[in-house]
């Protein structure tokens, strides 16, 4: 297949208009902070069971088109000795594998960030593509505060997603282009909706400087809410902020927006999703998902490295699935968390 159509095939399998993408890609890093939150300790062995937990959900395909894997898991197998991106293939899920290298200070940007792993990232996605992944992430973090991000940092960051995209189509990877404005802060959503509209232009910008194919990119970016020490602002209000800095900036080539949730609940995140989808008019994106905690978190607080309790960890990952598939086609309802 030319690289032209192995993104045009990729695009089909995971945008077909009902069904997210599950973020199982955490560093070894994040990871041992969500273990650690249930009591767990974070090792190669604890890490490949939950993986494997995830990959094997009977059901999981049903909501989800693919799922965002970390480079350790490429290496690793379920109980049955089958490579865990096989294990997803065989359930009907696209593997895909996060290729940034995390952030660091942006220097001469004080309190901006920028992602390292440029250097490398061809053999790394060769590599990764060996195993079977059909698509890539990044993530470029974004801190809202007086001073940031800062001109510079919204620049900057933009040119390096852009060069990482590119990088990717060259290979015939469909790119995850992850923006992500953090919800750290006590800001009120229009000052997080001014620098979502400064992001996501500046990505955009970048993205035709380097003939990035939009119709093959997947945006991922935060959806637009008040800092997390503020009050919480109602769905109907996250959804038309988020939708008029979408329409604003996010050139209609693009075939989906699927958010990250940032640190909302799960519930939130799903209503939140929800409002965006019942309001969305003329949008000409598929809005879907593209969660790690707000599917991941009721599981693996259930799980807890208990192995009679994998299949209802399972269960509760699979409910989350389809709540959040259900707020893609916007008919989900808050009474549907007590059934
Ligand atoms: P959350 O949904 O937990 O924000 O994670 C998404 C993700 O992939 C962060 O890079």
């Amino acid at each position: 297949m030319n690289v032209e159509a192995q993104l045009e095939a990729t695009i089909r399998d995971l945008v077909d208009g009902r069904r997210g993408i599950l973020a199982a890609d955490e560093s070894t890093g994040t990871i041992g902070k969500r273990f650690a939150a249930v009591g767990l300790e974070s090792t190669p062995e604890t890490r490949r069971q939950w993986r494997a937990l995830l990959l094997g959900a009977p059901g999981l395909a049903e909501a989800v088109a693919g799922v965002i894997l970390f480079e350790e898991t490429l290496e690793q197998c379920d109980d049955a000795g089958v490579p865990l991106p096989e294990v997803a293939r065989r359930a009907g899920l696209v593997p895909g594998i996060k290729v940034d290298k995390g952030t660091a200070p942006l220097p001469g940007a004080p309190g901006d960030r920028v992602t390292h792993g440029l250097d490398g990232l061809e053999e790394r996605l060769r590599a990764a593509c060996a195993r079977g992944a059909r698509f890539a992430k990044w993530r470029e973090v974004y801190p809202i505060g007086p001073h940031n991000p800062t001109p510079l940092g919204i620049e900057a960051n933009a040119e390096v997603l852009a060069r990482y995209a590119a990088v990717c189509q060259s290979l015939g990877v469909v790119p995850i282009v992850e923006p992500e404005v953090l919800i750290d802060g006590d800001h009120e959503i229009d000052r997080a909706a001014a620098v979502c509209e400064a992001v996501w232009h500046a990505v955009f910008h970048a993205l035709h400087r380097h003939g990035v194919l939009l119709e093959y990119t997947i945006l991922k970016p935060s959806m637009v809410t008040p800092g997390r020490e503020r009050r919480r602002a109602p769905p109907e209000e996250v959804a038309e902020a988020t939708l008029r800095v979408l329409k604003r900036t996010v050139p209609a080539a693009v075939p989906a927006v699927n958010f990250l949730s940032g640190g909302q609940t799960p519930e939130e995140a799903t209503a939140n999703l929800d409002a965006i989808n019942r309001r969305r008019g003329n949008a000409p994106w598929q809005l879907g998902f593209s969660f790690a905690r707000a599917l991941q978190q009721p599981a693996l607080e259930i799980w807890a490295g208990r192995p009679e309790r994998v299949a209802a960890a399972q269960a509760a990952l699979v409910r989350r699935a389809r709540l959040a598939q259900l707020a893609m086609a916007g008919s989900y309802e808050p009474a549907m968390e007590a059934a």
